[in-house]
């Protein structure tokens, strides 16, 4: 019952939420995924394992993998889950370079992010996180966003850091890294308040 009037509120609270579906940094542009992005993204990070060491998802092993992935991307824009990926392009361009992803659950929204490694350590990914943050807190009934990292991925934490949160706590044994181990390690958690 609990449950079922949960999901219930979710859903109604999901319908009156939605991100505006591009959105604009200095150099970069974030739009929604198309089905025909599934060979760039295979292409440019999908399947290197030094970018998917510290997600939760082992490198794709085809280019049918990633379309797979993608679809779940565009469907979830218009399913209420609340969920919501966009891909990263760099301006002027149209070829996927990352993804940032919004989850909207409990007043509060989680993200997430990838970037290509020919891409890596100039800032994009800071620059992306603060325009995702800046649009999800400015949803109704956002009051803060999070996000967790491995502790072993320093970029990840830096870029958090760098894009205004707080490292709040370190949460031990909380989330599996396949591509590192079987058992659940621990993570950074940050968070940032409205
Ligand atoms: C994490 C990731 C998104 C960072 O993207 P990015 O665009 O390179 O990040 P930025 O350039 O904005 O910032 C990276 C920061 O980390 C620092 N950094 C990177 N590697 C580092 C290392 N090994 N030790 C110390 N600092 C490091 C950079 O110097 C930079 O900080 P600075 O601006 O103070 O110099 C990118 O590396 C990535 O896609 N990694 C694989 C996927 C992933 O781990 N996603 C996050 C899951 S939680």
């Amino acid at each position: 019952m609990g449950i079922a009037s949960d999901n219930w509120q979710s859903v109604i609270e999901n319908a009156m939420r939605r991100p505006n579906p591009t959105l604009r940094t200095e150099r970069l542009l974030l739009r929604q995924p198309i089905q025909a992005d599934a060979e760039a993204i295979f292409a440019e990070y999908a399947a290197d394992t030094q970018v998917t060491r510290y997600l939760l998802w082992r490198p794709h092993k085809s280019v049918e993998e990633t379309r797979e992935f993608l679809r779940g991307c565009i469907a979830a824009w218009s399913d209420l889950s609340g969920r919501f990926a966009y891909v990263i392009t760099l301006a002027q361009t149209s070829r996927p370079v990352g993804m940032i992803e919004i989850r909207l659950a409990n007043f509060k929204a989680q993200i997430g992010y990838v970037l290509a490694r020919a891409h890596w350590g100039q800032g994009y990914m800071t620059e992306a996180v603060g325009a995702v943050v800046g649009e999800a807190l400015a949803l109704p009934g956002v009051l803060g966003a999070w996000a967790v990292c491995d502790v072993d991925n320093i970029a990840s934490a830096r870029v958090l850091a760098k894009a205004g949160m707080t490292r709040q706590a370190r949460l031990p044994r909380f989330i599996v890294h396949p591509n590192i181990d079987d058992q659940p390690r621990d993570v950074f958690c940050y968070s940032m308040t409205r």
